[in-house]
């Protein structure tokens, strides 16, 4: 750590009101390709809903077809892929890899895909079995779109106390909600629906600590969405190019940084009012605004440059600014932070020179650079345990992910070689401290970031899911991989309630 903080920055914030924000920087290439396709679907989707006959079919209706046509594999022990068929409780549990249904979502549910897309013929007539017949899959979908009731009209899923994981899909416009208890997907958010783009590129998520609300960013569609534990779009804000989000867990503030898509966005980072949803500008004086954390209590923010070696805390009682340079003879690149559980310690990674910086940020300095680890390319988000023993992330560039032992401040594991690590982006960890998560892009990179296209091929071939992104879920206890599960294109950032003991 460099010894010259600027101090001469206190108390020289400005803010910038949202109308005299700037202007929105088309520095972004993907713009040209957009395909204009979306008119052309919303058309498509109004006329199909308009042809459909409007009825509820209930469990019973789905159970007499499960009964006719699945149980004979999907019941008991033995069960096909340890999906059970034979109970509303069972289907709900899916199978040894995930989800069989999404309540709310047909389109998105595996039932359905598998009877109607399926590159093998439709399951289970592939099997040479009775396949479905177009009414029963009506059936299928009626309820599975009405919330896939149960007999006594429970919703699976509906337990607002239920831990529960968001991942922007950020290559689909959709942000797929995880249940962490089952750590399969219980709901997906279809922003399209909502009236976004399909180029949204919902990026990073950020959950009340009571579940009771949770925030996502969308890149290009410069916004930053509010919506309640039922998924229900209750606020917007205006933000240009938003990347990282992170809540104030004491007061009101949201803070959202700027996307590294975009080169040359505005060296500031947004300041909601998450009540109101009203926002200001926190003028930065640093470019490129992306790694972004506040500490335990609300008072400090801590932003990073990808452009510099620098971290700025911002202190939200008194505006104050103050900067902190990292050594180093090229721009280390800093992607996101996470704080230990007590508050003590931040880690920082950074894509270009590969490391793990460790701060101490009970120092009488502000916060002091103590550590500085070696590991594989690019590191992405990282993430402390509960218990804070561990800090946790995936290396973007060698499809890995990396344990550190924060104890020994050294490397404990790296994760290789194992199915479903394509392209590590966002983190995430559950509240009892078992498991940590690692969302996967799975994207075709022909420029050597991969090591090859799409290094996670989809469990069925629907002809359309070729760059299925993925969710890894990685075991504490045994330190493996336990579970792949799919989500939608392009998995990037994720949020769950940020696990504290203040
Ligand atoms: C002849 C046995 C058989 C029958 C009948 C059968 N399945 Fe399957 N099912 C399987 C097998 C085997 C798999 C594993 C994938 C494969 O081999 O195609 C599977 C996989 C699945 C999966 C995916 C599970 C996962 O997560 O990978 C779903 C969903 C599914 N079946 C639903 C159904 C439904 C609904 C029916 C009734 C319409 C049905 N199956 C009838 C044997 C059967």
């Amino acid at each position: 750590m460099a010894s010259d903080q600027i101090k001469g920055n206190q108390n020289q914030v400005w803010r910038i009101r949202p109308s005299v924000q700037h202007p929105i920087i088309l520095d972004f290439k993907t713009d040209l390709n957009v395909k204009r396709l979306i008119p052309i679907l919303f058309v498509g989707a109004i006329l199909a809903g308009w042809s459909l006959p409007q009825r509820q079919a209930d469990w019973n209706e789905v159970d007499a077809i499960f009964q006719a046509k699945c149980v004979s594999c999907h019941a008991g022990e033995e069960a096909a892929r340890g999906l059970r068929l034979d109970s509303w409780e069972n289907l709900v549990l899916g199978s040894d890899f995930g989800e069989a249904i999404i309540a709310y979502d047909a389109d998105n549910s595996l039932v359905i895909e598998l009877a109607t897309k399926f590159s093998e013929g439709s399951h289970p007539e592939e099997l040479g079995e009775a396949a479905l017949t177009e009414e029963e899959i009506a059936v299928l979908r009626d309820w599975i779109d009405s919330g896939a009731p149960s007999s006594d009209g429970e919703i699976p899923f509906s337990n607002p106390d239920d831990p529960r994981l968001y991942v922007a899909n950020q290559g689909a416009g959709m942000v797929a909600v995880i249940d962490m208890n089952t750590n399969q997907v219980a709901r997906m958010v279809n922003l399209m629906d909502l009236g976004f783009s399909e180029f949204s590129m919902p990026h990073h998520i950020a959950v009340e600590e009571d579940g009771s609300f949770w925030y996502v960013s969308l890149i290009m569609d410069n916004k930053i969405l509010k919506f309640t534990r039922d998924n229900e779009l209750v606020g917007q804000v205006d933000a240009v190019r938003p990347g990282l989000l992170a809540l104030d867990p004491v007061g009101p503030w949201l803070y959202g940084g700027r996307s590294m898509m975009s080169v040359s966005p505005p060296e500031s980072v947004v300041q909601i009012d998450r009540e109101t949803m009203e926002s200001e500008e926190i003028g930065l004086l640093m470019p490129r605004p992306h790694a972004l954390l506040t500490n335990h209590d609300g008072s400090e923010v801590y932003i990073s440059s990808l452009a510099q070696n620098r971290v700025a805390t911002y202190h939200d009682e008194t505006g104050d600014l103050v900067f902190d340079d990292v050594e180093g003879d090229r721009p280390h690149v800093f992607i996101h932070f996470t704080i230990s559980p007590d508050g003590k310690t931040m880690v920082g990674t950074s894509e270009v020179t590969s490391n793990a910086f460790v701060f101490d940020l009970e120092s009488s300095e502000g916060i002091a650079l103590v550590d500085t680890i070696g590991v594989l390319r690019a590191p992405w988000h990282p993430i402390y345990t509960a218990d804070g023993k561990w800090v946790v992330f995936g290396n973007n560039w060698t499809n890995t992910i990396t344990i550190l032992d924060m104890e020994k401040r050294a490397i404990a594991k790296v994760i290789e070689g194992v199915e479903g690590l394509a392209q590590p982006h966002g983190s995430a960890a559950s509240p009892d401290g078992r498991y940590v998560y690692i969302s996967q892009r799975n994207l075709a990179m022909p420029d050597g970031h991969s090591k090859e296209d799409h290094v996670y091929h989809a469990r069925y071939d629907f002809g359309d899911n070729a760059h299925v992104g993925t969710v890894v879920v990685l075991d504490m206890e045994s330190m493996e991989i336990v579970k792949v599960i799919e989500t939608e294109e392009y998995a990037s950032g994720m949020g769950a309630a940020v696990i504290r003991n203040r």
